[in-house]
């Protein structure tokens, strides 16, 4: 069984790039990008609106790496504080090594390679530091960007499940991705 420790929090810097703990005070820079409809056309998932909404999700990501559940960073730049976008493993199956990856970038910063950045950093976190074995990633079908941006990475389209998702009344379409840990 996988142990995890995520306390002290985790920070990650890279070139341009300081992956932080979230906090309450990411709520505004939280609603800019999770109420755009264009970012969040393929996450499948409400809108995040309200303050109440943003602060709920913030709480539920600081209990789970408190918790040692699950870890979502966000993504800022180095000379700035600003939350521009969040990744992480939010669904960690410990017995058998396995996460779920998921990410989410403010449309002003989409195509500059910073999912890029971000993704290749947590992923040597998550096969380093974590020990995962593997890391899922469960993606809309017409998702082209992420779609891209997970096979760069190696992973492997292993599944395409038909209309095993219902949301807003409509059955959906999933591809499921994965990565196994490269070999050392
Ligand atoms: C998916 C997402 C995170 C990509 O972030 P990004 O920082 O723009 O991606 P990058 O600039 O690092 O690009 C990575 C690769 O994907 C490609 N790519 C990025 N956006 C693309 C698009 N809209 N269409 C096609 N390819 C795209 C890039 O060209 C690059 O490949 P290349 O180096 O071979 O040219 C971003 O589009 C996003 O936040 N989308 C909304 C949220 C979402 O769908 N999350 C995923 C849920 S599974």
């Amino acid at each position: 069984m996988l142990t995890l420790n995520f306390n002290p929090f985790p920070q990650i810097s890279t070139q341009r790039l300081l992956l932080r703990a979230i906090s309450p005070n990411d709520a505004n820079e939280i609603i800019a990008i999770r109420s755009n409809k264009e970012t969040m056309k393929y996450i499948d998932r409400p809108l995040t609106v309200s303050t109440e909404d943003a602060l709920q999700l913030i709480k539920k990501i600081i209990d789970h790496a408190a918790a040692n559940e699950a870890i979502t960073w966000a993504i800022t730049l180095q000379n700035n504080s600003s939350l521009i976008g969040t990744i992480g493993f939010w669904r960690v199956d410990k017995e058998h090594y396995r996460a779920e990856i998921g990410y989410l970038l403010h449309a002003g910063y989409h195509q500059k390679g910073i999912m890029q950045e971000a993704i290749s950093a947590v992923l040597d976190f998550g096969f380093t530091t974590m020990q995962l074995h593997s890391v899922e990633a469960n993606v809309n079908p017409a998702n082209a960007a992420s779609k891209k941006l997970l096979e760069k990475n190696k992973f492997i389209q292993e599944a395409y499940f038909k209309e095993n998702f219902f949301y807003n009344g409509k059955f959906l379409d999933s591809v499921i991705y994965s990565l196994l840990r490269p070999l050392q």
